[in-house]
């Protein structure tokens, strides 16, 4: 199990001192503390979330395309205006994602609250790199990505529950506004699962 090595440490790490993100709390159950069975109901969970629209949009794997899909957006689509990541996937091959999704601090409290305007976060916005596919595909199909550190970007679980903690555009997912329907559960809930996920070996519901 290509995993145990990075995970143990991981653990260690962990109940030495509880890593405190700003908001978060990283602290894995205890190695050996987590069925299978509960592991694939975490799975379940976090499923919903990365197939969620709120994530999924900017998911989209080879096609170099972000989508509007969600309850807002009607019909899932295409983003408008035929913008297109390029292999940058931040549009600098022709028009950059910073051009309307904007990263500046004015009026940050409302940044958000104007339904249909381009959404902003206090860093760069991007389309997720090709290897991270997650619109339109199965719960199988991205749990054996998720699990893949060659998918994953060479990530165990304790830097995949870090990264969520840090990215600030995932703060956004969970808090969209615009009317904008979030992210199920919550940010602290979903790397819960993903920690209680690792620890049970991360199950996958066809294996
Ligand atoms: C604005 C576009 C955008 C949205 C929305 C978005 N992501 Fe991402 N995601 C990215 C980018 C860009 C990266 C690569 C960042 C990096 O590797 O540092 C990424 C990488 C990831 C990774 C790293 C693992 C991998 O397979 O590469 C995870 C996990 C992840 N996102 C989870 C989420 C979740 C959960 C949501 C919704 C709550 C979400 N993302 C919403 C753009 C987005
Ligand atoms: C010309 C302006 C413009 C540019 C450039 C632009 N966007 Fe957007 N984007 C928008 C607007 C406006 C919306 C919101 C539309 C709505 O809510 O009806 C949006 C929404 C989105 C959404 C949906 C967010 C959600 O889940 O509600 C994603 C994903 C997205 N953009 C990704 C990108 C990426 C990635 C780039 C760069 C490759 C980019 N956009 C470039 C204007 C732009």
């Amino acid at each position: 199990m290509k995993f145990t090595a990075s995970l143990c440490l991981a653990i260690a790490v962990a109940t030495g001192a509880l890593a405190e993100g700003a908001d978060l709390v990283i602290a894995p159950p205890a190695e050996g503390s987590v069925s299978k069975q509960v592991g694939l109901e975490a799975w379940a969970r976090i499923y919903e979330v990365a197939s969620h629209p709120r994530c999924a949009n900017c998911h989209t794997g080879p096609s170099d395309r972000p989508m509007w899909s969600g309850p807002t957006y009607g019909k899932a689509r295409p983003h408008g205006m035929n913008i297109r990541a390029g292999e940058s996937r931040i549009g600098a091959e022709s028009l950059l994602c910073s051009t309307c999704h904007t990263t500046k601090a004015e009026d940050w409290e409302n940044a958000n609250e104007m339904p249909h305007a381009a959404p902003r976060v206090a860093m760069g916005w991007a389309l997720a790199p090709v290897e991270a596919h997650w619109f339109g595909r199965t719960s199988e199909e991205i749990c054996a990505q998720l699990r893949d550190p060659d998918l994953n970007g060479g990530r165990d679980v304790l830097e995949i529950a870090e990264h969520l903690g840090h990215d600030l555009i995932l703060h956004w997912a969970w808090a969209p506004g615009g009317g904008r329907e979030p992210a199920p559960y919550s940010l602290q809930e979903h790397v819960d699962d993903i920690l209680i996920w690792g620890v049970a070996g991360y199950p996958c519901p066809d294996t």
